[in-house]
């Protein structure tokens, strides 16, 4: 029997009923909104495992105040952990990859198309009681099919991302990748080209790469001002790929358009900068909340830190003895 914990309530109750059946002690937090250090310490305390989401900052002073030996990490991102850290002291961590592609890829497309087409500026003017009737200019918007959309990123949900729009929008797609991916050339029929002229070329840039030292920052205001004037930009991977007040004042200027579900610092409120602008979508980090992915990600999660518990190696491994290993 292990002693285990959970940062939050899962959206599927069986994984949680599954960690016990296995006789296992859990401890679950029930608040929805993010531990602090000091909780995430206090829910841990005498605990070897730890079921955590992406708002739970594991890093080297958690570890060493800690007793956790396994990170199950309820996310495909694993920026909130330190997995050097993790290696170094002997920590196992886990992910979520491979079930949540398709809702992340969907959810992409719903911001790019709400941001091109202007879904949520037509839903406040309805709302609002301005529709005075059919206009040939009203909310005149970006047309998608025929264009260039550039995929900053071509792993899973990249490729997720250009099944929908390459291969059913008929969008001609860029990628940018530091290797060639000649298969998913041949079947996705994207073509790979440097950041600027990708960023240069597309109607649509969307953002799937991980965050790393080497991503952060990735769009900055440079990069901004190499989209093209009237662009959608849609960050759907990590907030800080992306330089925000940077962001904030292309879209003020209104020179270009954007659909956001991460941001650099989250959650944000409605005096966040990017809440008060026409030209932004924004969505709270729900790029993964379809009903059967959440269940297979919490699932996962379960079956990962039951493996660690058990000194078996877990069926997505981040860190494992003592090295990163995905
Ligand atoms: C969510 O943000 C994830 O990384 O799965």
């Amino acid at each position: 029997m292990a002693r285990l914990a959970v940062t939050a309530r899962l959206s599927d109750p069986d994984a949680v009923a599954r960690l016990r059946a296995a006789g296992h002690d859990v401890a679950v937090r029930d608040d929805p909104r993010p531990a602090s250090p000091a909780e995430l310490l206090a829910l841990t305390a005498g605990r070897e495992g730890l079921l955590c989401l992406p708002a739970d900052h594991v890093d080297a002073a958690f570890l060493d105040a800690s007793r956790v030996r396994w990170v199950s990490n309820h996310a495909v991102g694993t920026d909130n952990i330190d997995l050097a850290a993790a290696a170094d002291r002997g920590v196992a961590v886990a992910n979520t990859p491979g079930v949540l592609d398709d809702a992340a890829a969907d959810l992409c497309v719903a911001l790019a198309l709400a941001a091109a087409r202007r879904v949520a500026e037509g839903d406040r003017l309805v709302r609002a009681g301005g529709w005075t009737g059919f206009s040939t200019d009203l909310l005149l918007g970006l047309d998608l099919a025929g264009d260039t959309v550039a995929l900053v990123g071509l792993g899973a949900i990249g490729r997720g991302v250009a099944r929908r729009l390459v291969t059913g929008f008929g969008m001609r797609g860029l990628y940018v990748a530091r290797r060639p991916h000649p298969d998913d050339e041949r079947a996705l029929g994207v073509e790979r080209a440097d950041l600027d002229e990708a960023l240069a070329a597309a109607a649509l840039v969307t953002l799937h790469v991980p965050l790393t030292a080497d991503t952060r920052g990735l769009i900055g205001a440079r990069e901004l001002a190499l989209m093209r004037p009237g662009a959608v930009l849609v960050n759907i991977s990590r907030g800080p790929i992306v330089d925000e007040g940077a962001l904030t004042a292309a879209l003020r200027e209104g020179r270009i358009a954007a659909g956001l579900d991460v941001f650099e610092r989250e959650p944000i409120g409605r005096d966040h900068p990017l809440a008060s602008l026409p030209n932004v979508v924004l969505t709270p980090h729900i790029a993964s909340a379809g009903r059967v992915t959440r269940a297979r990600m919490a699932a996962l999660a379960a079956d990962n830190l039951l493996a660690m518990a058990a000194g078996r190696r877990p069926p997505s491994p981040v860190v494992w003895e003592g090295s990163v290993v995905a």
